[in-house]
């Protein structure tokens, strides 16, 4: 399609799978996060076509690496905040560092990043921003209480601005992923000791999600939940967050700060 994308947390799980599903529809990437020896993976199987932007969003500028991006794509055509962290442990074992670092990544980065492309965006007339917060937002679980504010916050914003930019050109797609196969759910999984009530829960595929962000970006939806089971949750707020925290399951070991 010849779009520039550009994909924060394009090293790993949900933003990698979307990174390559976007290189695959023949889009110019690109990739942005810590770890650049997973992003030149990445990158390698689209070559001339993907960049690497080596960067840590929680620091104070989170938009630095894009004039650089920009010079050698063109203005950004679609931005996919797919980047996050994650800490499941009881509120009081969460360190302000921590939570401050979830904030940064999951909320502060995306904000920050919108306002820096909206711009070039609403003066074309086109463009596309995707927001990945979290099924947790309709319903938030217990020990999760920091993640899923940022989340939640992530998708108020969403929203809004999504309502706000219709009928401009800008779509704003807000994505709701349940419980996912990628390295922050499998790191949630064992935070809960594999209990039976953690492993019933559907978990989805990065790779189904990507095709359904894909599709979701090319007919200008609002917003995506995956696996679609999971949209009952966002339809029926109360009840949801009723079995939610009652049945919800609960952390058994300490979780890891972050993802890595
Ligand atoms: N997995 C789930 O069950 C689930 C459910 C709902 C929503 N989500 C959301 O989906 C998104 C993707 O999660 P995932 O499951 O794919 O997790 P993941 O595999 O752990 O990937 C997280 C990505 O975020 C990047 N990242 C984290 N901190 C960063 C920082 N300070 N600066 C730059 N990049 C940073 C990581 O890259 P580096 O470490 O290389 O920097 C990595 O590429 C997140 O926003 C998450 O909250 C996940």
């Amino acid at each position: 399609m010849d779009r520039h994308v550009a994909v924060t947390g394009a090293s790993s799980g949900l933003g990698e799978a979307i990174a390559r599903a976007f290189g695959a529809a023949g889009d110019h990437l690109t990739l942005v996060a810590r770890r650049s020896g997973l992003l030149e993976a990445v990158a390698s199987a689209f070559a001339g076509r993907a960049r690497v932007a080596e960067y840590d969003l929680a620091t104070s500028d989170p938009a630095a690496w894009l004039p650089a991006a920009e010079a050698a794509f063109g203005p950004v055509d679609v931005l996919v905040n797919a980047a996050g962290c994650q800490v499941i442990a009881p509120f009081a074992d969460v360190t302000p560092a921590a939570a401050d670092e979830m904030t940064a990544v999951n909320f502060r980065a995306p904000v920050r990043l919108v306002r820096a492309v909206l711009p070039s965006m609403r003066a074309r007339g086109v463009g596309a921003i995707v927001n990945i917060s979290s099924i947790g937002a309709a319903a938030p679980p217990p020990y999760m209480s920091d993640y899923v504010a940022t989340k939640a916050a992530l998708a108020a914003f969403s929203e809004s601005l999504g309502a706000e930019l219709r009928g401009t050109g800008v779509n704003v797609l807000t994505v709701y992923p349940g419980p996912m196969n990628t390295p922050m759910g499998a790191a949630g999984l064992r935070t809960y000791g594999n209990a039976p009530s953690a492993r019933m829960m559907p978990m989805g595929d990065p790779a189904g999600l990507a095709l359904a962000v894909l599709r979701a970006v090319d007919r200008r939806r609002p917003r995506l939940t995956y696996p679609r089971g999971y949209a009952l949750m966002r339809w029926l707020p109360p009840p949801a967050g009723f079995l939610v925290s009652r049945f919800g399951p609960r952390p058994v070991t300490p979780s890891t700060p972050g993802t890595r």
